[in-house]
């Protein structure tokens, strides 16, 4: 197998600190299992942007289309730059530049003692959000008009498209089916936003008619959120647009544990080949950073999506498998209920990852 380069993104506040982490972890299995992996260090983010400007340049960006097999990134926001220019250009510039339609987060728990839920275990929350990652509101649509006066508008359009709408739902059928999942719940507001949600729900029908024996199940968003928290496991497969994906997973974070538990994958679900990139949910957490405070678990769950994506099968596991056991040990971060800081919860993890697989 060649080797496969991936670019590290580590970004702002804690985002350095953990990517920092999980980039030990890669670099410790890649010496130990010979992993075909080259890292490749990339100097982006607020303090980059503030020193000279740069956000994103286009040769860095086609670089990575061309030569990289997935990006590692950590989180993007600094309240030095309020307006978030350099989050946008860098986040954006690779979810929509390389076309990385598919925002892949399981809400998969990893610890009895982290469910907020009465009653419930680990084993029963485990199911995968498919977000839509490249339409909706966050195309920047819109505008306003008479600013800072008593009649002033703000106006950000939601666009879906056929082919954006169509492709995701199809990703969600296509991991349920490679995964032998059954159900497929995907989540609209069909009944207020008449017109762009009808095209999701017509879709998500057509669509589903090719993929039988998998239940293809409508739900309106808000009542999404309330079966998520009185019964999480009637899900497998939950497919919807980038906002409300946006909002539902940080509510499936908190079935996990928290945002320092929550990994994700960015990925042009129909061709494997292209540039993905993985990053955890959270984001900056500026009051977190520099102070070894950050939870590093979900970057390194990140990780081992990004192992298995570039076909090194079972680190994946592995990883859960051990982050699983430093919850139940204690062997974490505060957020989570652990007394250690960032660096001291990371080498228990990696140390028994590398020793283990
Ligand atoms: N993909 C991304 O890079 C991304 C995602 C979300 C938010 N952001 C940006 O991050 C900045 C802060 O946003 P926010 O405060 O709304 O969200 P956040 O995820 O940074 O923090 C939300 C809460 O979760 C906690 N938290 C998050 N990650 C943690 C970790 N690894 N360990 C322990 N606790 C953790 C924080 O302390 C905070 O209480 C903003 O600039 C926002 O735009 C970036």
């Amino acid at each position: 197998m060649s080797t496969k380069k991936i670019a590290v993104v580590g970004g702002d506040g804690i985002g350095p600190e953990v990517t920092k982490q999980a980039v030990v972890l890669l670099e410790r299995l890649r010496e130990k299992k010979g992993l075909p992996i080259e890292m490749w260090e990339l100097d982006l983010g607020a303090d980059r942007y503030l020193r000279d400007g740069t956000t994103f340049p286009k040769e860095i960006s086609d670089q990575i289309r061309t030569e990289c097999a997935a990006v590692l990134l950590g989180a993007m926001g600094d309240p030095r730059v309020p307006g978030l220019e350099h989050a946008r250009d860098i986040l954006f510039g690779m979810r929509f530049g390389y076309d990385l339609y598919a925002n892949v987060r399981p809400v998969k728990a990893l610890s009895d003692r982290l469910i907020p839920l009465k009653g419930r275990t680990a084993k029963d929350v485990d199911f995968i959000v498919f977000r839509e990652n490249t339409e909706g509101v966050y195309v920047g649509f819109g505008g306003q008009f008479k600013k800072g006066t008593p009649d002033e508008i703000g106006i950000n359009e939601d666009v879906n498209t056929r082919k954006g709408v169509e492709r995701i739902i199809r990703a969600a059928f296509e991991w349920a089916k490679k995964n032998d999942k059954k159900r497929v719940c995907m989540a609209d507001k069909s009944n207020a936003m008449t017109f762009a949600h009808e095209l999701w729900l017509r879709t998500f029908r057509e669509v589903a008619k090719e993929y039988a024996g998998i239940e293809a199940r409508h739900v309106y968003v808000d009542a999404l959120c309330l079966y998520m928290i009185q019964d999480p496991t009637q899900f497998d497969v939950i497919v919807t647009n980038n906002l409300f994906g946006d909002i539902v997973t940080d509510l499936g974070a908190a079935l996990q544990g928290g945002l320092g538990m929550a990994a994700s994958a960015n990925v042009h679900a129909s061709d494997g080949s292209r540039v993905a990139m993985f990053e955890p949910v959270h984001g900056s957490a500026p009051p977190l950073a520099g102070k070894d405070l950050a939870n590093p678990f979900a970057a390194f769950l990140s990780a081992g999506m990004l192992l298995t994506h570039l076909g090194f099968t079972g680190y994946e596991a592995t990883i859960e498998r051990i982050v699983s056991a430093a919850l139940d040990e204690g062997k974490c971060t505060k957020d989570v209920g652990g007394e250690l800081g960032t660096r001291a919860a990371a080498a228990w993890v990696i140390e028994r990852v590398v020793s283990e697989a």
